[in-house]
This record gives C-alpha cells, sequence and structure tokens, in this order.
C-alpha cells in the first residue's frame, strides 16, 4: 500500500459549531452494519470503543465525554473494507457532513500518523491510537490461549510482542511510538487492555 495516497493534507477536521455534537449509538451502528461485513472488523472496532470508554471513565471524564470517546473508538475503521485506499477520509468526511464533534474526527484521522500524516495531539487522539494496534495483538494472543483472556498477564503479551512471527501484521513500531506519545509504559497500557478486554471471541466462529 501507498501511504503517500492514504495523507489527508490537512490539519482541521470537522466545524468549530459541532463541538459536542454526537450521533446517537443506532445511528453509528447503522452506518457501521452499512459499511462494514467483516465481524472481525467490527469485533475489533467495538473493542477498541470498550476500551476508549474505559480509559475515559478512568480519568474521571463525565459520561458524555465517555460517548464521545466511545465513538471515535467504534467508528475509526469504518471505511477500511470498503475503501481501503482512502481509509480514513472517507469514515472522516461522513462524520463531517453529518455534524460530528470535530474531536471526535481528530482522533480518527490520527489514529495512523504515518499513513495519514496527521499528529495525535489530545487525550482521545493519542489512546485511539495506542489502543488500535495493541488491542489487536493482545485479541490475537487471546484467540490462541485456552482460556482467552483469562489468566492473561502483562509478560505473556511482552513475549508476542518479541515474537515478530505472531500476528506480523501488528505493527511492534507504531505500538512503543502510541505508547511513548500517550506518556504510558508499554507494561501499564497492556494491563489496561487486558483488565478491560470484552470477550469477543464468540463473534470468531472458532
Ligand atoms: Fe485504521
Ligand atoms: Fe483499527
Amino acid at each position: 500500500m501507498n501511504f503517500e495516497s492514504m495523507k489527508l493534507n490537512r490539519d482541521r477536521f470537522g466545524k468549530d459549531e459541532d463541538y459536542g455534537k454526537v450521533i446517537p449509538e443506532d445511528e453509528a451502528f447503522e452506518l457501521l452494519n452499512d459499511w462494514v461485513k467483516n465481524e472481525k472488523l467490527i469485533a475489533h472496532m467495538k473493542q477498541v470503543a470498550h476500551l476508549m470508554a474505559a480509559f475515559a471513565e478512568t480519568k474521571g471524564l463525565s459520561e458524555s465525554d465517555q460517548y464521545r470517546w466511545y465513538l471515535a473508538g467504534l467508528l475509526h475503521d469504518a471505511d477500511w473494507e470498503k475503501w481501503p485506499e482512502s481509509h480514513c477520509r472517507l469514515i472522516i468526511e461522513e462524520l463531517e457532513s453529518r455534524g460530528v464533534d470535530p474531536e471526535i474526527i481528530r482522533a480518527i484521522a490520527s489514529h495512523g500518523p504515518k499513513y495519514f500524516g496527521v499528529e495525535p495531539k489530545s487525550d482521545m487522539d493519542k489512546m485511539l491510537y495506542a489502543f488500535d494496534e495493541l488491542s489487536g495483538l493482545i485479541h490475537a494472543y487471546s484467540l490462541m490461549r485456552p482460556e482467552g483472556y483469562v489468566g492473561m498477564n502483562v509478560k505473556g503479551v511482552k513475549k508476542r510482542l518479541k515474537d515478530k512471527s505472531f500476528a506480523a501484521q501488528v505493527s511492534r513500531e507504531d505500538i512503543s511510538d502510541a505508547a511513548n506519545r500517550a506518556g504510558i509504559s508499554l507494561d501499564e497500557l497492556i494491563q489496561f487492555v487486558v483488565i478491560n478486554q470484552i470477550d469477543t471471541r464468540d463473534k470468531f466462529l472458532l
């Protein structure tokens, strides 16, 4: 994939007057059901959404803020399956046309700085970037453990991180870059994901 073609070449997203505006959860799922057929991708977005909401809650943010973080996670890869070459430009434009909060849109726009060319700035931006790849690797690890997430520990996850052949598509470079930017140690981040995971393995029809 040519990274250059994925660059968004902009740094402002959404409209100031839409600050604080969200779409209801059923509308978000309607959009997902329209755009995404791959259940694994839906499960990934739900997992990231759940982690985002849980993190916002631990930070003591209000319920409406938790929902804004949740939405950023839930929709961040919505256009990936249908239009991989235009990921994440199309979901950004869609949310702009629906008048969604610029902070939510910006978080989505910065979830892959080396691809989209948008630096994560806010906490929401940084945590979406931090949870994205790491949760994918941890989920893959849970699928190969008979007990899933039960009894999983930081040491085991770090072993998989070091083993480059495990979930090889997951960028280790992005994971450590994201943890650095978030100012959270990798151990802490892993611990948070493990504790707050949702077990989506039923979605995988194993
Ligand atoms: Fe993505
Ligand atoms: Fe993702």
